[in-house]
C-alpha cells in the first residue's frame, strides 16, 4: 500500500511514518506537510533516505499540491492540523483553515482520485468534558475550544462524505498522546524540558484536570489497525490505559528529573478548560488492538528521550518559541 500521510512532519505523524515503514515492508509513505512551527524535517531524519519514503512540502488546503502528492496513493491518513488548544484560544484562524477547510480539500481530492481509504486522525476533545465514566463512539460531539470545534468540523465533513458520496472514510479519536518528538508546548514535553533546565512548571488552575495518557507508539499501532481492519464510515476511539490528574503528572516529572516541588507554579486557568477526558476503546480492541505502554513506563522513556536528544530540542527552545512562551505564561525562560 502507498500511503499519503498529511502532517507527517509533526509529532504523531512522524512517529506513524516510521511505524509503517518498519512494520510493513511492502508499504511506502509520502508525507505532505506545510512545515508550520510544529512540523520539522528533523522529525523524519531517520527515514529520509529510505527508498520507500518521500517528502512533499505543501499545505492540505492547496488543492494542486494535494492532487500531485496523491498520485498513485491507495490511502490518506490525515494528521495535518493546528493542534494546540492554547494557540487556538489566542488566534483561531489557522485552525479553521487547516482543520476544517484543509480537511475538505483533502476529501474532495480523495473523491476525485477515487482513493481506496481515508482515515481522519481526530481527538477525544470533540466529545468535550466528562465528569464520570468514559466516552464511547456514540457519545455526542460537544467541543469546548476553537481547536476541538475545528476538529469536530473536520469529523463532520468526513462523516458527510461517507454518507453522501460513499467515501471509504474512517475516523479515529485518540486521547492525549506523549512520547518522543512532541513539541514542547504540550504539558509533558514542556514540563520535562523546563524541569531539566530548572525553569518553573506552569500548572493551570488547581491542577486537578484529568487526562487519559496514550503513548505515541500505541496510538500509531491503533491507527494502523483501524486503517487496515476498521469498517468504512465508522468512528474508533483510541484511549490510553491510564488516567492521571495534571498535578500528579507534574510531580512524576519532578521525581524523574531529580527536581523538587518548588518549581511548581500555579498559573491562571485556561478559559473553557475541559475538566476530564476519558475514552472507552472497547470497539477498537475488538479489531485486535490494545495499548501496551502503561503511563509510568512511557513517562520514564519519554523523559529519557528528551534527556538524550538535546540536539533535537535546543533549536526549538529559542526564537519564536520564547516569544510564544512569554505571551502565554507572562514570564521568560531561564
Ligand atoms: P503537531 O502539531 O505536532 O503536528 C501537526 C503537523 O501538521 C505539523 O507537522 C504541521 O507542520 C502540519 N500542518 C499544520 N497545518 C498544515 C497544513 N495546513 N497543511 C499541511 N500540514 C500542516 O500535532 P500532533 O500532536 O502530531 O497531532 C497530529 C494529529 O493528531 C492532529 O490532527 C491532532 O488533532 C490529532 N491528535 C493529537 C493528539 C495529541 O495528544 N497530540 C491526540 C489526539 C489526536
Ligand atoms: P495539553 O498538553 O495542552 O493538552 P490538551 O489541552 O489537549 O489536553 O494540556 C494537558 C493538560 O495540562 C490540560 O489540562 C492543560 C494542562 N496544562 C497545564 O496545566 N500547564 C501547561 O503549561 C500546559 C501546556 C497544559
Amino acid at each position: 500500500m502507498k500511503l499519503l500521510v498529511t502532517g507527517g512532519a509533526g509529532f504523531i505523524g512522524s512517529n506513524f511514518a516510521r511505524y509503517v515503514l518498519s512494520e510493513h515492508a511492502g508499504d511506502s509513505v509520502v508525507v505532505l506537510d506545510k512545515l508550520t512551527y510544529a512540523g520539522r524535517r528533523e522529525n523524519l531524519a531517520d527515514v529520509a533516505d529510505n527508498p520507500r519514503f518521500e517528502f512533499v512540502h505543501g499545505a492540505i488546503e492547496d488543492r494542486e499540491v494535494v492532487d500531485a502528492a496523491l498520485e498513485g496513493c491507495d490511502a490518506i491518513v490525515n494528521f495535518a492540523a493546528e493542534s494546540h488548544v492554547d494557540r487556538s484560544i489566542e488566534d483561531p484562524d489557522a485552525f479553521i483553515t487547516t482543520d476544517v477547510i484543509g480537511t475538505h480539500v483533502l476529501l474532495e481530492a480523495a473523491r476525485a482520485a477515487g482513493v481506496g481509504r481515508y482515515l481522519q486522525v481526530s481527538t477525544d476533545e470533540v466529545y468535550g468534558s466528562i465528569e464520570e465514566g468514559s466516552f464511547t463512539e456514540k457519545s455526542p460531539i460537544d467541543p469546548s475550544s476553537p481547536y476541538s470545534a475545528s476538529k469536530a468540523g473536520g469529523d463532520m465533513l468526513v462523516q458527510a462524505y461517507f454518507r453522501t458520496y460513499g467515501m471509504p472514510a474512517l475516523i479515529c479519536r485518540a486521547s492525549n498522546n506523549y512520547g518522543p518528538f512532541q513539541y514542547p508546548e504540550k504539558l509533558i514535553p514542556l514540563c520535562v524540558l523546563n524541569a531539566l533546565a530548572g525553569d518553573k512548571l506552569p500548572v493551570y488552575g488547581d491542577g486537578m484536570q484529568v487526562r487519559n495518557w496514550l503513548y505515541v507508539e500505541d496510538h500509531c499501532s491503533g491507527i494502523d489497525t483501524v486503517l487496515r481492519k476498521g469498517a468504512e464510515g465508522d468512528v474508533y476511539n483510541i484511549g490510553g490505559p491510564d488516567e492521571c490528574p495534571n498535578i500528579e503528572v507534574v510531580n512524576r516529572i519532578i521525581e524523574l528529573t531529580g527536581r523538587d516541588e518548588s518549581l511548581i507554579d500555579y498559573v491562571t486557568d485556561r478559559p473553557g478548560h475541559d475538566r476530564r477526558y476519558s475514552l472507552s476503546s472497547e470497539k477498537t480492541m475488538t479489531l485486535g488492538w490494545e495499548a501496551k505502554t502503561r503511563f509510568a513506563e512511557g513517562l520514564e522513556r519519554t523523559v529519557a528521550w528528551y534527556r538524550e536528544n538535546e540536539n533535537w530540542w535546543a533549536p526549538i527552545r529559542s526564537g519564536d518559541y520564547l516569544e510564544y512562551y512569554q505571551r502565554q505564561y507572562g514570564q521568560s525562560l531561564a
